[in-house]
């Protein structure tokens, strides 16, 4: 197979098959980050630029690693520090950018739609590294990847995602990933933190977090998208916490098998108490970890992915 698309904007519109075949690939690059010289020519003479209008410590910098593990030339623009703050259009920065010759964008905007509307208007691809509420989709990737190699499999798991799914994109993309690779989601939070119709999406919704972890493999809890919020939510942090934070008294509740994800950044004594996220259920450093595999992958894949991935430990 071939990933024959020219960008990476969402899970939404990705098959099964494609997203199965990101994470092959990805597995193909976890063991290039374990060698003493963690460096292939595979992006050699190609230029990546990283475009962020939005604060980013994970995302950023798994995706510069990534590029240079690949030896592509990279760039890093922060809105703060461009012309955008003079008032370019988006449209012109990113043309502005492409007119150096550049071969891929990533970019990461407050704006859902905003990578989408730039994969049109540009002739090289672009890779959406988190989009307003709507889509992240390479740390749905990254979760993908690091429950495949967790639980051995996708399908048949049941996954609970809590907290602010209404202004999460991690939600969103994890929706997209998790149910078209077969596995089940119920989605848990205050009433005003659930957007309305999300059954449409083919999850459960649930306001109780004991009942809602008590039968799944798999708890992925979400931060409180302050950024996001314009009104009041939830009448105190200290309420929210004590009814959807996630510490040791409310994990007896759930299997003892379970896997306890995090997107990044934590908000430690808020959605999770320190003990649950450094104790030994939680996969949260794994997560970054896989993140760099699979954006090595996508990179190697939007930019011609010319070789095999079953080859790369033959070419290199
Ligand atoms: N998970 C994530 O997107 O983290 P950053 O905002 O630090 O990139």
């Amino acid at each position: 197979m071939r990933f024959e698309r020219k960008d990476l904007l969402g899970l939404e519109e990705l098959s099964p098959e494609e997203i199965n075949f990101i994470l092959e690939t990805s597995e193909s690059f976890v063991e290039i980050s374990e060698r003493p010289i963690k460096k292939v020519p595979v992006l050699r003479g190609l230029t990546v630029v990283n475009l962020f209008f939005e604060p980013s410590t994970r995302t950023r910098t798994s995706f510069e690693l990534a590029e240079k593990r690949l030896s592509a030339d990279t760039v890093n623009i922060s809105a703060s520090t461009s012309s955008a703050v003079k008032g370019e259009t988006l449209k012109d920065t990113a043309k502005n950018i492409e007119a150096m010759s550049i071969d891929m964008l990533v970019v990461r905007h407050s704006a859902p739609g905003a990578p989408h509307f730039l994969a049109k208007v540009l002739s090289c691809p672009v890779i959406n590294a988190g989009d307003g509420s709507h889509e992240h989709p390479t740390q749905a990737l990254l979760d993908l990847l690091t429950l495949k190699k967790r639980k051995g499999r996708i399908e048949g798991l049941r996954v609970a995602i809590v907290g602010d799914i209404l202004h999460s994109r991690v939600a969103r993309s994890n929706i997209w990933g998790l149910t078209k690779l077969g596995a089940s989601v119920v989605v848990c939070g205050p009433p005003t933190l659930i957007p309305p119709e999300i059954e449409s999406m083919g999850v459960e919704v649930s306001h109780d977090l004991k009942g809602a972890i008590r039968d799944v493999d798999v708890i992925m809890m979400l931060r409180i998208q302050t950024e996001r919020l314009e009104e009041c939510f939830f009448p105190s942090i200290r309420e929210y916490s004590e009814l959807f934070g996630l510490d040791s008294e409310k994990l007896k509740y759930a299997k003892p098998d379970v896997l306890i994800m995090h997107p990044g950044p934590l908000n430690r004594g808020v959605e999770i108490t320190p003990e649950v996220a450094d104790g030994p259920y939680s996969v949260i450093l794994e997560q970054v970890k896989y993140g760099l595999a699979v954006r090595m992958a996508v990179l190697y894949l939007l930019g011609g992915g010319k070789f095999e991935s079953e080859n790369l430990d033959q070419k290199w």
